[in-house]
């Protein structure tokens, strides 16, 4: 029996619930020598801002002992270089783009957006990064204060009308609260969770190994609050959720999908090993064929709340 990892997410149909997350996959290019981006459910690039960024100086990442701390500062070549070079080339890829986006102002949110409503033929998504821990404009800090969430978001959804995820942290607050307002503004599902803020110090030097004090914690160390999170707001809210935090393996897959998860993010899982997307993939489709599941969909959102466990328990 072959399984079927056919994902509908809203008007968007992908081949399977795998995707790289944001920053975690250079430009998808420099991978193919590993892994056939053909074969992923959909791609998730580098955020991308309007103006190029050069990034936070080095040391930008380090191993910690469950993940990862980076402080890359969101590096990118900007707005206008993505549009002339990298939109052809995943316009011949030919798979689902969701374009990771931030701004520094309204007015960039807006830009942003409607650069990419005028590609439609090739972006699928847009994917607005609320929450990156590492810069000072649009980042974290600066959206703490929840009516710059808003006024993000109400800036893209004027921009275009493209299918549209917002990238929440729990380092911006109350995540709920935060997912409720958003919603209502028309955005069409979440992405979950960015990195924790974090640090790692060089005991000789006894200065941070990172050329700034802190930076965002991934990996495995995150995974129990990502799979929480997920849970929690999947529940709450019903929309599409795209997961990240420490998604590994097949079996991590697995519990996101179980506690709701509609894609999948692999992210600091790619620089241990490559193919791990293609792993996934391939285990996903073995896993359903071992429990004799024609199709994926049976396994998402099929936890079994430990509340249940107590209401049903005869004493
Ligand atoms: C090196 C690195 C760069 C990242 N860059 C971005 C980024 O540009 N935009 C973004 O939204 N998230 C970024 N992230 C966060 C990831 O997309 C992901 O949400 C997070 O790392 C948790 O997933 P993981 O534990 O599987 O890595 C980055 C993470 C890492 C490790």
């Amino acid at each position: 029996m072959k399984a079927d990892l056919t994902t509908h997410i809203k008007s968007l149909t992908l081949k399977n619930p795998i995707t790289v997350a944001s920053g975690t996959f250079g430009t998808t290019d420099e991978y193919s020598g590993y892994v056939d981006p053909k074969k992923l459910g959909a791609i998730i690039t580098k955020t991308i801002t309007v103006k190029p960024r050069a990034g936070n100086p080095m040391p930008r990442i380090c191993e910690t002992s469950a993940g990862m701390l980076n402080a890359i500062g969101l590096q990118n070549k900007g707005l206008e270089d993505f549009l002339e070079h990298k939109i052809p080339y995943f316009k011949k890829l030919g798979v689902p783009l969701i374009v990771s986006i931030a701004g520094e102002t309204t007015a960039e949110f807006t830009e942003l957006a409607k650069a990419f409503e005028a590609h439609r033929d090739v972006v699928s998504a847009l994917e607005i990064n609320l929450s990156c821990p590492n810069v000072e404009g649009g980042g974290v800090n600066f959206m703490k204060k929840q009516e710059r969430i808003l006024e993000a978001v109400k800036s893209v959804r004027e921009g275009t009308g493209l299918l549209t995820f917002a990238k929440l942290s729990p380092e911006l607050g109350d995540v709920s609260a935060i997912a409720g307002t958003i919603l209502k503004q028309g955005i069409d599902g979440l992405s979950l969770i960015n990195t924790l803020r974090g640090m790692s110090v060089d005991i000789r030097s006894r200065r941070s190994k990172l050329a700034k004090d802190f930076g965002g914690l991934s990996g495995p160390a995150i995974k129990p609050v990502a799979l929480r999170y997920v849970y929690q707001l999947k529940k709450e809210f019903g929309v599409p959720v795209i997961a990240s935090g420490g998604i590994s393996n097949v079996k991590d897959a697995l519990e996101f999908l179980i506690v709701g998860a509609d894609l999948l993010a692999v992210g600091t899982a790619n620089f241990v090993e490559p193919g791990a997307t293609q792993a996934i993939i391939d285990g996903l489709a073995a896993f359903c064929r071992k429990e004799g599941l024609r199709n994926i969909g049976g396994l998402r959102g099929s936890y079994k709340s430990a509340e249940e466990k107590v209401s049903g328990c005869k004493l």
